[in-house]
């Protein structure tokens, strides 16, 4: 049950989301024809101590079991994967324009700023709730980032404008912004009011780029049957479904960013792995499709 104030540990709540997609992270990037390496999400979820997304973890790297195998071929997966590469492409092409500011807001246990190229000067900002980046500044600490890493430990339903100003975000530069695996765990109104904030804060040229799930809940029930009983089988409770806000209370982020002139595309997960030469199997692609992946450039 979520409340306006609710606040977790890594392993808790809408904490334990961000171990789920690192372990994504860390199966495609163990595969023979991974698409990307993260380095870093297997030491991650690995470092979290929980039993349940380290057992499966060992049963996807040890691949043939059916809980392994299923969660390697769920659409889940295929999104996490689509949308690695979406945003990794994302932060290239920012830093090629010349941007030198990025803000991940909801960092859990993205580590772009350890894997990725930076250009010389870049300054990453990290928001998350101060529980879970000071988890990762700990399982990290050996680690050096390839870029100037600030961390702001804050909730963003508070006054993070503040907070990241204070560590020494540059208002008059322009920034790259990410929002990625956030939204649905907003309210509607907190979802407006993060848009508006990020509006105030960037620079002509800033972009903004995101990823919702659309009507999650109805995606293919056997799925997600399947994906419910392959965690609870791993001994996790976690339901995203039940952390999540309704899609329906509140404006789509394509028509908002358009609404305030700036210029969005998208892109279909599916075909994002199409063009790097991987098929999705049915019937994960329809609800892969429930899927945004958006980039909004500021005029
Ligand atoms: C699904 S994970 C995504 C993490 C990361 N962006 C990624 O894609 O690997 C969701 C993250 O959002 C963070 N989060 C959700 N609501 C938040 C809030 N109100 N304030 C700060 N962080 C929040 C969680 O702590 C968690 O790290």
């Amino acid at each position: 049950m979520r409340t306006d104030d609710d606040s977790w540990e890594i392993t808790e709540s809408v904490g334990a989301t961000a171990i789920g997609v690192a372990a994504m992270r860390a199966y495609e990037s163990r595969r023979p024809d991974a698409l990307f390496h993260d380095p870093y999400a297997e030491k991650l979820v690995r470092a979290t101590g929980s039993d349940g997304w380290t057992a499966i973890l060992d049963r996807v790297l040890a691949g043939g079991d059916q809980v392994g195998s299923q969660y390697a071929a769920s659409g889940m997966n295929g999104t996490m994967v689509a949308r690695t590469l979406y945003f990794d492409d994302y932060m290239n092409a920012a830093a090629a324009v010349g941007i030198r500011q990025v803000v991940i807001l909801a960092s859990g246990l993205d580590a772009r700023a350890y894997r990725l190229e930076w250009p010389y000067g870049t300054r990453i900002f990290e928001l998350d709730q101060p529980q879970v980046l000071a988890f990762k500044a700990r399982a990290l600490a050996g680690d050096t980032p390839a870029a100037d890493r600030r961390e702001v430990p804050i909730d963003l339903r508070q006054d993070w404008p503040k907070a990241l100003l204070d560590k020494g975000f540059e208002r008059d530069l322009p920034t790259a912004w990410l929002a990625e695996g956030l939204l649905r765990y907003l309210p509607g109104p907190a979802q407006d009011l993060l848009f508006e904030r990020v509006l105030e804060l960037s620079a002509p040229g800033s972009r903004m780029a995101l990823n919702m799930g659309i009507g999650m809940e109805n995606i293919n029930p056997k799925l997600r049957a399947q994906r419910e009983k392959m965690m609870a089988a791993a001994g996790i409770r976690l339901k995203m479904e039940e952390l999540f806000y309704p899609w329906e209370d509140r404006t789509d982020p394509r028509d908002w960013f358009a609404m305030h002139r700036w210029l969005v595309t998208e892109a279909d997960p599916v075909e994002v792995l199409a063009a790097r030469g991987r098929a999705v199997p049915e019937p994960t692609g329809p609800d892969m499709a429930r899927h945004i992946l958006m980039t909004a450039i500021s005029s």
